[in-house]
C-alpha cells in the first residue's frame, strides 16, 4: 500500500516547505497531492502563469523521494476570471446565477469555462507531464460535489434538448411514448419545448427527472473527459485519476472512472464521520474499488485524520481510530491512501478540520497514527499479500439510485441503503465482495446479490443470465426490475424479464412493514430476522408461465407477523432467487438458507456453519491468516492459520 498526504504549500510560507517535506519523508510517506485548488497562484492574471513556486514544490518533494500527484484546478477558478466572464458561473433552479465565494460554482456546459479548464490543464501538463516526479494526476476535485453537475442556465437547457433529441433519434413522439407524457397533458410538440425541471407546483415527471440526472452527470463527465484526453497525451506514463465523490447522486462515478484516458482506479474520499457506521465505510471501499469495473483498483485520495468540520456535531476521533480506519481500507484492497491534509489550516473555510499537523505545525495524533500505520502495513505486506479475488458481488448502479431518489415511495429510503444491507450481510459472514455495475462481467462470481435493481434493461438481464449460465447463484433484492429504462412501470410480471425463470412474481411491495414484521428462512435453523424497511411479497407461478425445464419455484423464507404471516419473503428456482426483505439480517438468513455449506466451501466464509459476526466486527481471510477488526474496541487481531475452508 502506498501512503501519502494532501498538501497545500501555496497556503504556507515558502521557507517552511523543506521542513514539511522532510517531515513527510520521516513519517514514511511516499506520495503528496498538490495543486488542485491553486489556480489563482498558477495563473495570477489572465494568461500569465507563475510556475516558479510549483517548480520549487515539485523539486523539494522529489528531493525527499516523494512522488507528486498533481491536481488540475478546475474546481476553483480565479476571481479575475469570474470578473471578466461572469457567465462561467452556474445558475440555480431559482434562475439566479451562483456567485463565487466557495468552489465548484461553474457551469459544466459553458463552452467558455470548458475552454479555460482545458487551457490550464494543457499548460500544466506541458510543464510537468514529462517530469518523473509527477507520478499521477488528479483531474478537478470531486466532480459533482455541492450539486455542481446540475445547472439551470440557458446553455444547459439547450444542451439538454439536444441530448434528448439524440437519445430519441430526433423523434419527439418516441419520447412522448416512453415517458407517457399524456399524463397531466404534458405531451411535447418538439424537443425545444422540453424544459429543465425548474420548481413547479408539485412533483415533476419522474421520466424528466431521471433524464435530467443522466444529462447532468453526462455533462460533468464530458467536462472531465476533455481534460483526461489532454493529460493522457501529455503525461503518457503517469497515472490519471479523478477524486470521486461517491457519497451522493450528482454524477455516475462509474462512468467517470471509465472515461478514456483515466486509469481504472476508483479514488474516493474516506471520511467515516460522513457515513452510517463501519459497514457503510466498508461498502464505500468496495464500491470505490469497483467503480472502474471488477478489475479496478481502489484508492483513498483523502483519509480523515481526526475530527472534520462539516458534520452537524463533528465528534472527536478516539486514539487508535485513524489506524483502524487505515487498516480497514488496506484489508478492503485499497492500494493507495492519502491523509487529508498535512497541516490544519489557519485561514479559510476548514479551520476546524484536523490535519496530520496542528495549526502550529506540531504533530497531531493523526501524524503519530499515520506514521505507525505506515510502518505496520509495510511490515505486514509479505503476510498480507494481495487481496484475493472476491467470489461474491453486490450490484450498485447510479441509474437505480436516481430512480429511487425520484420515487422512493418511503421517504428517505435509498438504493444505497438497500445495497449496503446486502453488502453488510456478506461482510457479517466474513465474505469479501466486489461492488460492481449490473452490466459488468458477472460470470466470474459464485454469488451475485442485486438489491433494488430497479430499472430493467436488456443488457442487465443478459448479464444476470450470463452469470447464471456460468454457475453463479443470483439473488434479486427488493424493488428489483419493476421499471423500464425510462422510469415507467413495466407491463409484464415483475421482476421484468426474469419472473418466468424465477417461477414467481411480485405480488406486492410494501413500505415500512409493521415494525414487528420478520422473516423466517429455511427450516427455521436460525431465529427469525427483522424484515427491514421494505417487504416485497411473492406469489408462485404455475407450469404454463415457467421458463425452462425445472419444476416450480420453492419458498426459501416466509414473513412472520400481522396479515403477511406465512407469505413468501424469498423464493428460488434453480440458481435464481429473490429476497423481498430489506435488512442485513434478512439477507444473512436468506444467503445461509440458499447456500448452506457453500457459504464456507464456495464463498470462503471463515465462520462456523450458520454463524454471523455482529455489525461492529469485520473478518477477512488473507493468505492463511484471519484478520479481525473490532470497530468498537478499535482493535485488530490476526490469528495464525485461519485458512479458508
Ligand atoms: C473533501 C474535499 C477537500 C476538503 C475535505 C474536507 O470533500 O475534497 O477539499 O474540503 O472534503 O473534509
Amino acid at each position: 500500500m502506498r501512503i501519502g498526504v494532501c498538501w497545500y504549500p501555496e497556503q504556507w510560507p515558502r521557507d517552511r516547505w523543506r521542513l514539511d517535506a522532510a517531515m513527510m519523508r520521516d513519517a514514511g510517506l511516499e506520495l503528496v497531492r498538490v495543486g488542485e485548488f491553486a489556480w489563482s497562484r498558477l495563473e495570477p492574471t489572465d494568461g500569465v502563469h507563475d510556475w516558479d513556486w510549483l517548480d520549487e514544490v515539485v523539486a523539494i518533494l522529489a528531493g525527499e523521494g516523494l512522488g507528486v500527484i498533481l491536481g488540475t484546478p478546475s474546481a476553483t477558478p480565479p476571481i479575475w476570471m469570474v470578473d471578466r466572464s461572469p457567465e462561467i458561473c452556474s445558475v440555480g433552479p431559482d434562475g439566479r446565477r451562483r456567485p463565487p465565494g466557495s468552489r465548484r460554482f461553474t457551469c459544466p456546459t459553458s463552452p467558455l469555462y470548458r475552454g479555460e479548464a482545458r487551457r490550464i490543464a494543457r499548460a500544466l501538463v506541458e510543464r510537468y507531464g514529462a517530469d518523473p516526479a509527477v507520478v499521477a494526476w488528479q483531474i478537478d476535485n470531486e466532480p459533482g460535489n455541492h450539486d455542481s453537475a446540475r445547472c439551470w442556465c440557458d446553455a444547459c437547457e439547450a444542451a439538454f434538448q439536444q441530448w434528448l433529441s439524440r437519445r430519441f433519434g430526433d423523434d419527439i413522439d418516441a419520447l412522448n411514448r416512453a415517458w407517457g407524457t399524456v399524463f397531466w397533458s404534458q405531451e411535447y410538440p418538439s424537443f425545444a419545448s422540453v424544459r429543465l425541471p425548474r420548481p413547479t407546483m408539485t412533483a415533476h415527471s419522474p421520466h424528466l427527472l431521471l433524464a435530467h440526472r443522466r444529462f447532468s452527470s453526462a455533462q460533468m463527465t464530458s467536462f472531465i473527459a476533455e481534460q483526461a484526453e489532454l493529460l493522457r497525451t501529455g503525461a503518457p506514463h503517469a497515472e490519471i485519476t479523478v477524486n470521486h465523490f461517491i457519497g451522493d447522486l450528482h454524477v455516475d462515478q462509474s462512468e467517470l472512472a471509465r472515461v478514456p484516458g483515466i486509469d481504472p482506479i476508483g479514488a474516493h474520499d474516506n471520511y467515516p464521520h460522513g457515513y452510517q457506521g463501519p459497514h457503510d465505510v466498508a461498502f464505500a471501499h468496495d464500491h470505490a474499488r469497483g467503480l472502474a469495473g471488477p478489475d479496478g483498483r481502489g484508492w483513498i485520495m483523502e483519509q480523515q485524520p481526526g475530527p472534520v468540520n462539516w458534520t452537524p456535531t463533528n465528534p472527536p476521533v478516539p486514539p487508535g481510530q485513524v489506524r483502524l480506519w487505515s487498516w480497514q481500507a488496506a484489508l478492503h484492497g485499497i492500494d493507495t491512501l492519502l491523509y487529508f491534509r498535512w497541516r490544519a489550516g489557519t485561514t479559510g473555510q476548514e479551520q476546524y478540520h484536523t490535519g496530520l499537523l496542528r495549526h502550529d505545525a506540531t504533530p497531531d495524533r493523526g501524524l503519530h497514527e499515520a506514521t505507525a500505520f505506515t510502518a505496520e502495513i509495510r511490515a505486514a505486506a509479505p503476510v498480507l499479500g494481495e487481496r484475493p479475488p472476491a467470489r461474491a458481488a453486490v450490484l450498485f448502479s447510479m441509474e437505480d439510485a436516481w430512480a429511487l431518489e425520484i420515487d422512493p415511495h418511503l421517504q428517505g429510503l435509498t438504493h444505497r441503503e438497500l445495497v449496503v444491507a446486502a453488502h453488510a450481510a456478506l461482510r457479517s459472514l466474513g465474505i469479501d465482495a466486489d461492488v460492481v455495475r449490473p452490466t459488468d462481467d458477472l460470470t466470474r462470481y459464485h454469488l451475485v446479490l442485486a438489491p433494488a435493481l430497479h430499472l430493467h434493461h436488456p443488457d442487465r438481464e443478459a448479464a444476470l443470465r450470463a452469470a447464471l449460465d456460468a454457475g453463479a447463484t443470483v439473488v434479486l433484492g427488493p424493488r428489483s426490475l419493476v421499471k423500464t429504462w425510462e422510469n415507467a412501470w413495466v407491463t409484464v410480471p415483475e421482476p421484468a424479464g426474469l419472473a418466468p425463470l424465477l417461477g414467481a412474481r411480485l405480488r406486492e411491495g410494501l413500505t415500512q412493514p409493521s415494525p414487528g414484521l420478520r422473516i423466517l428462512a429455511g427450516r427455521g435453523e436460525r431465529p427469525s430476522a427483522p424484515a427491514g424497511r421494505w417487504a416485497d411479497v411473492y406469489e408462485l407461478l404455475d407450469g404454463e408461465h415457467l421458463e425452462g425445464p425445472e419444476g416450480p419455484a420453492r419458498i426459501v423464507a416466509r414473513y412472520q407477523g400481522g396479515w403477511l404471516d406465512g407469505a413468501p419473503a424469498a423464493v428460488a428456482r434453480g440458481r435464481l432467487a429473490a429476497c423481498g426483505a430489506a435488512s442485513a439480517e434478512a439477507w444473512i438468513a436468506v444467503v445461509l438458507a440458499l447456500l448452506g455449506q457453500g457459504v464456507r466451501t464456495v464463498l470462503g466464509s471463515p465462520l462456523n456453519p450458520g454463524e454471523a459476526d455482529p455489525g461492529h466486527i469485520e473478518r477477512f481471510v488473507r493468505h492463511g491468516h484471519t484478520y479481525l477488526l473490532d470497530h468498537t474496541a478499535l482493535t485488530l487481531t490476526r490469528s495464525g492459520s485461519g485458512a479458508p475452508r
